[in-house]
């Protein structure tokens, strides 16, 4: 007799576990075999650097943990809260949009918080698809984008999002040609992870697509508060008539460095803000208050602290731009986000694929990448590198590649094995 009678297979015949089939819909998660051994290696005390993931790894600005801390102690914020979130954190996310964009917000109806903006947007896409659905996604994807459309039993087409113009004529195709139509389109600027950035007049020409074709939008801004060299990520809500036809997508984890205090919001059109609102109240019961208590004191008062992490993500975007570079690399620069999408060099396209690349640089360099493949096939030949090793560390992940790769890092094909590195 087995002893955990929680077990008792002797007894019964085996068990048969059904899962939905939706869960069947889920591809195979393509940075396992990466993350597996990224763990092997640190178990194994092997001192990895890791680009890998956009977790920021600085803290929060002091005056919010100390808030966090007091809100815990008092007895008011440990009870269940409201699942939109406090209306005086709504009102906070008014009025940056309000300073920030020029975009005026009823708190009220036009905003709801959620538990990070993964939770709210994955919710989203349950509450506006279903079976027969289409969604367009931008190519490369951010895997959520995608899969929360999957989830809710719709259809993903992905459109090459790398050149702006040509990226919204394929959305104007796909609602001419297709039937049925296009319901939702999803779009992420500045872009994870291909890093593309957009001006005002994009959303202009957005919202006139959504307009003609009758297709929802969700734009998502995550990384709207990581700007370098002067630019201003533009907000898709500040577009004219943007708030008829969608909503935006905003976090706190990325510029306030609070990614796992789980705060993002959705804003704009109050349809569907009430509509995720109606989701979450059968899903969850609000946010920890005196997570939100805090969130508030951060939006308030740390916006300057925002800027300076921007400064400091630029800082190493220098770093590793310059120093792939002198590796013979062929980067280019972003001006916003959390990564660089690095092409590999054309001498290693020819010689693996992207995963087994990636791999390669954790095996034999010690530095975990992702591999653009994991965001879709228009990734392949491309890695992401997270800018959340400071200064120091990402010149040790430059030494280390040149050292794994040997001579063979140039992006010219021409130069084997053996010829020398450019100063
Ligand atoms: C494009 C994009 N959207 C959303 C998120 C998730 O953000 P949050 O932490 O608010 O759920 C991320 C995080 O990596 C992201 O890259």
């Amino acid at each position: 007799m087995n002893d955990d009678s929680s077990r008792n297979s002797e007894v019964y015949p085996p068990f048969k576990i059904e899962l939905a089939s939706r869960l069947h819909r889920l591809p195979p998660y393509l940075f396992g075999r990466i993350n597996a051994l990224l763990y092997k290696k640190r178990r194994a005390g092997d001192d990895v650097i890791d680009l890998g993931m956009g977790n920021p790894s600085d803290p929060p600005h002091e005056m919010v943990i100390e808030k966090l801390v007091e809100a815990a102690r008092d007895p008011a914020n440990h009870g269940y809260s409201q699942s939109v979130g406090i209306l005086n954190l709504r009102r906070e996310v008014a009025s940056k949009y309000l300073k920030k964009y020029g975009v005026r917000l009823d708190p009220e109806s036009e905003i709801v918080v959620c538990l990070g903006s993964k939770e709210g947007f994955s919710h989203l896409c349950l509450a506006v698809m279903g079976p027969g659905d289409t969604a367009i996604v931008p190519a490369p994807t951010f895997p959520v984008h995608a899969h929360a459309v999957n989830l809710a039993s719709g259809n993903v087409i992905a459109l090459e999002v790398a050149n702006s113009e040509k990226f919204l004529s394929n959305v104007a195709y796909a609602c001419e040609h297709l039937y049925p139509k296009p319901k939702l389109l999803i779009i992420n600027y500045p872009h994870n992870p291909s890093c593309v950035t957009v001006e005002p007049e994009f959303f202009v020409d957005v919202v006139k697509i959504a307009r003609r074709y009758g297709l929802m939008v969700i734009s998502d801004a995550a990384y709207n508060d990581v700007a370098f060299d002067g630019y201003h990520p533009p907000s898709f809500l500040a577009a004219p008539g943007a708030i008829d036809v969608g909503v935006e997508f905003t976090t706190m984890s990325k510029g306030y460095n609070m990614a796992g205090w789980r705060v993002g919001f959705c804003c704009g059109n109050p349809e569907l803000v009430r509509a995720l609102g109606t989701i979450k109240a059968y899903y969850d019961y609000g946010m920890f208050q005196a997570i939100q208590v805090a969130a508030i004191v951060a939006l308030r008062h740390t916006e300057a602290n925002v800027e300076a992490q921007a400064a400091i993500y630029q800082g190493r975007r220098d770093v590793l731009c310059d120093g792939l570079r002198r590796l013979g690399w062929d980067i280019t620069t972003p001006r916003a986000g959390m990564f660089l999408w690095a092409k590999i060099p054309e001498y290693w396209q020819k010689q693996m694929d992207t995963l087994s690349f990636a791999m390669k640089l954790l095996e034999e360099g010690d530095v975990a990448v992702s591999p653009g493949s994991g965001f879709g096939p228009a990734g392949e030949g491309y890695l992401r590198m997270a800018l959340v090793e400071n200064e120091s560390r990402l010149r040790q992940a430059v030494r280390h590649i040149d050292r794994c790769l040997g001579h063979d890092n140039r992006n010219d094909a021409k130069l084997g094995a053996g010829a020398p590195i450019p100063g």
